[in-house]
């Protein structure tokens, strides 16, 4: 039987390269479901999603029919990955914050499953010291951050910190199942 994903969204320009990754699960035949950060939903429309997906997408930690959810989610899911993750909830993360859907279900998670972190972000953002620290406590945690490419990046920079490519992250998701 076909697994159970959590796909996360944060807000990042990739955020339309992670459709694809969503869209390739969801033509694979798994289950999925996802939240967007609330500066996810400046970049891509929750229509996108819910096309692909065939479910509604989360989005505020507390909204009324989800009160819970946070906690049902985890127990629903197989595997957790946020894609793309701004360099804020990886720092948030890090921080043990819970004030949004997706740092609050992270805290309640059950780390006996898969937590996939894939970055997406500005060069400096990747290799500032802020940043390198939290993916170090997260992976001293167990939560799978993922590399990054290099190369253009839309700010006009070039370097470290591009999402990797869709086929890629999906790879790492059947991996890491
Ligand atoms: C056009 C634009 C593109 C952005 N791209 C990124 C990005 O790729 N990675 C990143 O970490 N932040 C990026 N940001 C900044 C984040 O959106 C910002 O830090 C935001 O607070 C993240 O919120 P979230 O993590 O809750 O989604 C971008 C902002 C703008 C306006």
């Amino acid at each position: 039987m076909k697994k159970n994903i959590l796909f996360q969204l944060t807000g990042s320009i990739a955020c339309y390269k992670a459709c694809n990754v969503v869209s390739r699960l969801a033509q694979e035949g798994f289950s999925v479901k996802t939240i967007c950060s609330v500066n996810a939903l400046k970049f891509i429309g929750k229509a996108t999603l819910e096309g692909l997906t065939h479910n509604p997408v989360h989005v505020a930690a507390f909204e009324e029919k989800f009160a819970l959810e946070h906690v049902e989610i985890v127990k629903w899911l197989d595997l957790a990955i946020i894609c793309p993750a701004t360099a804020n909830i990886i720092n948030k993360l890090a921080a043990g914050i819970g004030d949004d859907y997706i740092s609050t279900t992270f805290l309640a998670f059950d780390f006996s499953k898969p937590y996939l972190i894939a970055p997406a972000m500005n060069k400096n953002m990747y290799s500032h010291p802020a940043t390198v620290k939290a993916v170090k406590t997260l992976e001293g945690w167990g939560v799978k951050v993922l590399g990054t490419g290099v190369g253009y990046q839309a700010c006009g920079d070039t370097g470290a910190g591009r999402l990797l490519e869709p086929e890629e992250i999906y790879g790492k998701i059947c991996e890491y199942l």
